[in-house]
């Protein structure tokens, strides 16, 4: 028997998600849908995942959780295997038609064109629509254009249902505010949910929803477009804030100024927030959220030309590496075309496995086709992970990484990467060794007393 929340009042909705009375659908089982199917479970509530990944479908079916390094999560899914609330299926409207909530969490990425791709929303929402009953509520938590949830979405459940959003079905959009890392608490205590309906009784049902999982505040915005827009505009916050560290780090190094030295210091000002400068910008969120606004900006006849360089700025960094690169074997009297190079720190973010969009990637690329020979050495990957996220040769240890290489780049900063002994690296590499460091892993002035020569973002040699 399904339990209708939409028209409950707020005690209603709570005691029957703990006495396992809805049934809750999350579509789409990856680093957001997987860990959100899991919380509701875990308080008591009977769950359906929806995935088109066969494999994933299986493993959830075979009690593993097959996403890592996510405290809580493990206990969590197990516990709510073992005591039958939390199964999956690739059949998605069969999770339309047998749940009361339906909570949207596939991907959302960009076209060859640079606009947002939705076909993975459209697609669970053609399926929602049609196993959608009176009273049930649908909420999407994929970060999305502004406008998608009132428009695109209302749209194709009400055609494909018949019914009246927020009449008849209530609708809201929830952005999800998590990091890959720290899901379980970010989601359940660390920061406040936000949720935006399209109208009151959809946001308030959805809002008592949430209670039963979320120990923060829970903020209802005046409608799903805010809520759309919070989670966008945060990311371009960033992507801005990053792209205006990156300039500054290249205008320091033309300017004999060491830029990490100057951010300290000047962040020392309460007013002062200078972001780090990088190799670029990566993971699920942050690269594609400008192009979201952009998008909808572009559509009503206004254009974001900050945005539009911050982007450009960040998507050449990884460029700028390959500038310092040869730039560095030139001094070294080194050809790229024949160099054994070392790539240290794949992953998009520092002390992350995630390697969505890095900028090692373009780097390798870019090496490749120059015809350097690359070796990866990242401890946090295994050597699964980097054949097949980059096709490339994996050092198990840093002695191996960086035996005979020409040059070393760092590009993700890795707490494992503190305190390298810089001696090894002149022992070991075929010297004149070079290093190229994206993230201040290394002091400059130590590198040359190594006797290896030294590029670095926001930093000229020449000044040490
Ligand atoms: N990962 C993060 O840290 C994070 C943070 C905030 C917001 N988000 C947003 O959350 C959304 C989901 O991101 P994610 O990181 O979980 O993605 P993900 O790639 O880890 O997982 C998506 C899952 O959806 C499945 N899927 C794709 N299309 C499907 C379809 N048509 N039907 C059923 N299943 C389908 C995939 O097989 C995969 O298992 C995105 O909009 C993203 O921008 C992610």
């Amino acid at each position: 028997m399904l339990v209708k929340i939409f028209s409950q009042s707020k005690e209603n909705i709570l005691n029957s998600v703990k006495n396992g009375d809805v049934t809750i659908t999350v579509f789409g089982l990856g680093n957001i849908g997987f860990p959100i199917a899991s919380i509701f479970a875990n308080v008591g509530a009977k769950v359906i995942g929806v995935d088109k990944d066969e494999e994933r479908v299986d493993l959830i079916n075979s009690g593993i959780c097959y996403i890592e390094n996510e405290p809580e999560l493990m206990e969590m899914f197990k516990k709510s295997y073992e005591e039958g609330r939390i199964t999956a299926t690739t059949d998605t409207l069969k999770g339309a038609i047998n749940s009361d909530v339906k909570i949207i969490a596939v991907p959302t990425i960009l076209t060859q064109y640079k606009t947002p791709d939705l076909s993975a929303i459209i697609n669970v929402t053609e399926y929602i629509g049609k196993g959608l009953s009176q009273n049930d509520v649908v909420i999407l938590e994929s970060s999305v254009p502004p406008g998608t949830t009132e428009g695109l979405v209302k749209e194709i459940l009400e055609r494909r249902s018949g019914l009246k959003a927020g009449v008849d079905f209530g609708l809201a959009f929830s952005p999800e505010r998590v990091m890959s890392g720290s899901i379980i608490a970010d989601f359940t205590v660390k920061y406040p949910k936000i949720v935006g309906g399209i109208n009151e009784k959809s946001a308030n049902a959805v809002i008592a929803l949430y209670k039963s999982v979320i120990k923060n505040e829970l903020i209802k915005v005046r409608d799903a477009k805010t809520a759309e827009a919070v989670k966008l505009f945060k990311g371009v916050y960033r992507d801005v804030n990053i792209a205006l560290a990156n300039e500054l780090a290249l205008i320091a190094e033309n300017l004999g100024l060491d830029i990490f030295e100057i951010i300290a210091t000047a962040n020392t000002e309460p007013f002062s927030h200078i972001h780090i400068p990088g190799a670029g910008v990566g993971g699920h969120c942050i690269p594609y959220y400008p192009y979201f606004v952009m998008d909808a900006a572009t559509k009503v006849g206004i254009t974001s030309p900050l945005m539009e360089t911050a982007r450009r700025i960040n998507e050449r960094m990884p460029l700028h590496l390959i500038d310092l690169v040869t730039d560095g074997l030139k001094e070294a009297g080194k050809n790229p075309e024949t160099a054994r190079i070392a790539i240290f720190g794949l992953t998009f973010r520092s002390d992350s496995k995630s390697c969505v969009n890095t900028p090692a990637s373009v780097i390798i690329e870019k090496l490749r086709s120059i015809g350097a020979e690359l070796v990866a050495y990242d401890p946090l990957l295994n050597r699964d992970e980097v054949l097949k996220f980059f096709n490339l040769d994996f050092a198990k240890t840093l002695e191996e990484a960086i035996t005979k290489a020409d040059c070393v780049v760092m590009i993700t900063a890795h707490t494992v990467f503190k305190n390298l002994n810089l001696d090894d690296f002149s022992k070991r590499m075929k010297m004149p060794g070079v290093i190229v460091d994206a993230r201040n892993v290394f002091d400059p002035i130590d590198v040359l007393k190594a006797k290896l020569v030294y590029r670095g973002v926001g930093r000229n040699p020449k000044d040490f």
